[in-house]
């Protein structure tokens, strides 16, 4: 009992530390993703809604690309535990297209943070027999866009 009691006091201060010093993920800022795609996220208000800018890197049309509005919600319930799901809309500016993006702002091992996501992107067709064709998917994983000295 005498070795016993000190080892449980290191394990017991170890488990605390850990979880105070837990990095917590916040999606205030700029992110760049796999695609060379970046964008700023503003203030997160209290209810979790946010807004910012999204400037792609790539495009499903031959228009110019520029930049364009997104509006998002963040998941405030305590339960997200410091790594909240969220999702946002980004209304091109340049085009007649929608993305609505979904995903999770995870802590990585080495302490980064890493927004993984899914999006839809939904085009616009000429007529309903080609609405088929109007919706893509994919993944994009975000990481934190480093400021240059
Ligand atoms: C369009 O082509 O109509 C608008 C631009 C779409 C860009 C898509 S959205 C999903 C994927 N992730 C990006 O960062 N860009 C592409």
């Amino acid at each position: 009992m005498v070795q016993v009691t000190p080892f449980l006091l290191v394990l017991f201060l170890a488990l605390g530390a850990h979880g105070i010093s837990a990095k917590k993920c916040n999606l205030t800022g700029r992110w760049v993703n796999d695609l060379g795609s970046n964008m700023t996220i503003m203030t997160v208000n209290a209810h979790g809604v946010f807004g910012g800018s999204y400037h792609t890197a790539v495009t499903a049309t031959s228009n110019e690309i520029k930049v364009s509005p997104l509006q998002g919600a963040l998941q405030k319930s305590p339960n997200q535990k410091g790594q909240p799901t969220f999702g946002f809309t980004v209304n091109w500016s340049f085009s007649d297209s929608i993305t609505v993006f979904t995903g999770q702002c995870f802590v990585d091992d080495d302490g980064k943070e890493v927004l993984k996501t899914m999006w839809l992107l939904r085009s616009r067709v000429e007529n309903i027999k080609n609405d088929w064709k109007a919706t893509r998917v994919g993944i994009n994983v975000f990481t934190r866009l480093q400021l240059q000295e």
